[in-house]
């Protein structure tokens, strides 16, 4: 089944502390951003790779978007969810569109198939893992309580729709001035049912400085 994905790539990394899009730092001796694009590029059933980007970074994303067949640029907004909404501008209005951040470079191609195809079948499907931690709500440096972490489930990029529900859903929030983490929480907003498909601890997202060296040591076991 084919799909069209969205990559917001527009943030500026405030976490990672490079004092540049933490996107375009190198792992393994190749931007963050290119290990991200490959997946796609790569997956014969990804039709349009649209990838969203801030204008600071435009002429390196001009000339990377030019090594690779699938990639439309867009820019993107202030936020990660306006990047999204500006994407949906250049996707065709129809299938399966995914969305995947630029962060997360470690996806498999096998859990994007296994989304896609419960896309299909429910209109909306999310990567996630169940919670490892015992996770505690803390008020001013005290907790307040142990929260019971059997329906806690940590929730990931690929999340896959119907293109329908999600420009639908992307419309509502932003007449509502609605402001989700993510695309699910919009769609959860219509009541539409989001199922949720178990995905790799190691799809991890490059946020703060250490995860560097978790992606050196997810890529040193890949590649064993
Ligand atoms: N993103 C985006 N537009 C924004 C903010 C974020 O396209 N206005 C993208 C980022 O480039 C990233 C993804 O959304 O690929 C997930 O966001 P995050 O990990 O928070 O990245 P940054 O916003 O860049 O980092 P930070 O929050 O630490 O500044
Ligand atoms: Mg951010």
């Amino acid at each position: 089944m084919n799909y069209q994905v969205i990559i917001p790539a527009a943030g500026s990394g405030k976490r990672m502390g490079a004092g540049y899009n933490k996107l375009l730092m190198n792992l393994a001796g190749r931007p963050i951003i290119l290990h991200t694009l490959d997946v796609f590029e790569k997956d014969p059933n990804c039709s349009r790779i649209i990838l969203v980007i801030h204008s600071n970074d435009e002429s390196f994303f001009t000339e990377i978007g030019s090594r690779y067949t699938k990639i439309h640029l867009v820019f993107g907004g202030s936020e990660r969810q306006y990047s999204v909404y500006n994407g949906l501008t250049a996707a065709k209005e129809e299938g399966i569109i995914l969305v995947h951040d630029g962060a997360r470079p470690f996806i498999r191609p096998e859990t994007i198939a296994r989304l896609v195809a419960a896309a299909e079948e429910n209109g909306a499907a999310i990567a996630a893992v169940p919670v490892k931690d015992t996770i505690k709500k803390v008020k001013n440096f005290e907790v307040v309580e142990t929260v019971d972490r059997s329906s806690l489930w940590q929730v990931q990029t690929p999340q896959a729709f119907h293109f329908s529900l999600l420009k639908n859903a992307h419309e509502r929030a932003q007449k509502e001035k609605y402001l989700g983490t993510d695309e699910a929480s919009l769609v959860e907003k219509t009541r539409h049912s989001v199922k949720v498909v178990e995905a790799d601890y190691d799809n991890i997202k490059l946020t703060t400085p250490e995860d560097l060296y978790f992606a050196e040591a997810i890529l040193k076991k890949r590649q064993q």
